[in-house]
């Protein structure tokens, strides 16, 4: 009795989900041509997206995931449409128009989506994962933090950046200018941050902390942060499977890591009831308590802002370093324009300003192409929150709209974006900062820093703190060598942020 009535119920599940899919269908079908809605050209994929994950998966090993995606855009054109791993088809684009719709005109009509579950076990409920009223609630929190009139403090800077130059080998060797960077950023974001710097690069007393929690030490720190990050980014190139990634490993790294930032929470919420005991100097993590108790808000926020500050600043200055080694008329050039304003390391003109720094446009121009060519964040993807469409990319001409079901994941590259020669000329590929002489007005083509209502916080800080970096670095060495000639392209690893696989080996000399 109990079989045929299982079979019954069975084929009526069936029958309704074949009804349902047919619905889906039609309503998809009907709403795009309403929209005035064309297909995108089509990457092939294989059954259920699973021989274009295995391709993904082993340009991901072999460390060509972004040059890989990147490889779509050149054949297929600057819209397209793919079947993910599940069989669900996604949108890839570099259009200008629509990353302007995506994130700003369109913003309502996009979320994060799957971004939140992703990243939960490490970031939990901060700006970089939540949407909606906890977004705007996590940005109202952060902004006024960097709406100061000089983010960032430049004589804490000064500190790590001194520390970093005595580590820089004086006598020729070759040494990998990267792994200091890293070190340099996670020792500055925790100082401007947690009030205290982690100090992994050995300066002083201040890691006295980590000594107390599982990491050990900054080193320990610093590996638990980036194992989570792997891992983060793992889940996501899943998508729906995302839970399936979660490992002892991963778990153990979360708990390192949080274990530290709430030491840092206790100390901010010390001085909340404790101002007396305040040192004057702005500290971030104080701030926020002022606003907040609640230290597992605390927590969250505070590890939102060092993921965002720390890996991106280190990857666009170890960027920097991979082109100046490689380009002598350019760092001729910046380092010119550096010491015509602040003189050299031996007879330095001067304080170093925000003003001052802003003033040199060469600096500027120099970022700017770095950040062109290789952007700290080179992927990115939002998830439709209804029905929806893009403006362009369907249609043979790729001019028509595209139709975006709720719950699709379109997917952008702005590392792809930015190599567009029908954009930046038939040199797109070459660095060449005077291109931005030429042209220094940008659009929506130009997206290093995000656009529209989640257009990064920390733009202004990150500017300062790499034009502070390499003010000094080049008032203090005259100049440089490329140690790695057979690294004629940057080989890029990817977890949430880029940086350079084989490090950036270099050798700096002075007078
Ligand atoms: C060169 C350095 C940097 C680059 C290229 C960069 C790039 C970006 C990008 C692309 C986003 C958008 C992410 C998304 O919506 O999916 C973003 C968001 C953000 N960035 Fe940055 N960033 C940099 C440095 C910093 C620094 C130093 C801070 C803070 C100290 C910071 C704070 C933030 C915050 C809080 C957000 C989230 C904004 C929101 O969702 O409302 N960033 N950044």
């Amino acid at each position: 009795m109990l079989a045929p009535m299982a079979l019954l119920l069975g084929a009526v599940f069936i029958t309704y989900k074949i009804l349902q899919s047919i619905h889906r269908v039609y309503h998809d079908r009907r709403t795009a041509k309403a929209l005035g809605c064309k297909p995108a050209a089509a990457i092939p994929s294989g059954i259920l997206g699973i021989s274009g994950f295995l391709t993904m998966m082993k340009a991901v090993k072999e460390k060509r995931w972004v040059e890989h995606i990147a490889s779509f855009y050149e054949t297929t054109g600057t819209t397209f449409v793919q079947t993910a791993i599940g069989g669900v088809e996604m949108y890839g684009t570099t259009d200008p128009e629509n990353l302007k719709a995506l994130l700003a005109t369109q913003f309502q009509d996009f979320r994060l989506g799957t971004r939140h579950r992703e990243f939960y076990p490490l970031l939990g409920n901060g700006i970089f994962t939540l949407d909606g009223a906890g977004w705007t609630h996590a940005r109202g929190l952060l902004r006024p933090q960097f709406t100061r009139d000089q983010v960032a403090d430049l004589d804490l800077m000064d500190g790590h950046v001194t520390r970093m130059i005595d580590l820089i080998p004086k006598d020729g060797s070759s040494f990998d200018i990267q792994r200091l960077f890293f070190q340099l950023t996670i020792d500055s974001a925790t100082h401007f941050l947690f009030g205290e710097s982690v100090g992994s690069m050995g300066s002083s007393s201040e890691a006295g902390i980590l000594e107390k929690t599982a990491v050990g030490d900054a080193q320990g720190f610093a590996e638990a942060f980036n194992m989570s990050q792997e891992y983060l980014a793992a889940r996501s190139r899943v998508l729906g499977f995302y839970w399936m990634i979660n490992p002892k490993e991963f778990r153990e790294a979360n708990r390192r890591v949080h274990e530290v930032v709430d030491h840092y929470v206790r100390l901010a919420l010390e001085s909340r009831r404790h101002p007396e005991k305040q040192t004057g100097r702005y500290i971030f993590a104080e701030a926020l308590a002022a606003d907040n108790d609640d230290p597992r808000v605390l927590r969250d926020n505070m590890l939102n802002i060092l993921l965002a500050g720390r890996d991106t600043t280190a990857s666009l200055l170890s960027s920097a370093f991979f082109y100046l080694a490689r380009h002598p008329d350019v760092w001729q050039r910046l380092r010119q324009t550096i010491v015509d304003e602040f003189g050299d390391g031996e007879h330095p003109n001067g304080d170093i300003t925000h003003a001052r720094m802003k003033d040199l446009r060469y600096l500027r121009y120099f970022l700017n192409e770095v950040l062109r060519l290789q952007p700290p964040v080179p992927l990115n993807f939002r998830v439709a929150a209804k029905d929806t469409s893009l403006p362009v990319g369907g249609g043979p001409d790729g001019k028509s709209p595209v139709y975006v079901r709720k719950g699709q994941v379109v997917t952008y590259s702005v590392y792809a974006m930015h190599r567009r020669t029908d954009l930046y000329g038939a040199d797109a590929h070459e660095f060449r900062p005077e291109r931005w002489e030429e042209n220094s007005k940008r659009g929506w083509e130009y997206l290093p820093f995000n656009g529209g209502p989640r257009i990064c916080l920390g733009q202004q800080y990150a500017l300062a703190e790499a034009s502070f970096t390499l003010v000094k670095l080049l008032q203090r060495f005259d100049r440089i060598e490329n140690a790695q000639p057979e690294v004629q392209q940057p080989i890029i690893q990817c977890t949430l942020t880029m940086s350079h696989d084989a490090g950036v080996h270099v050798r700096l000399f002075s007078a």
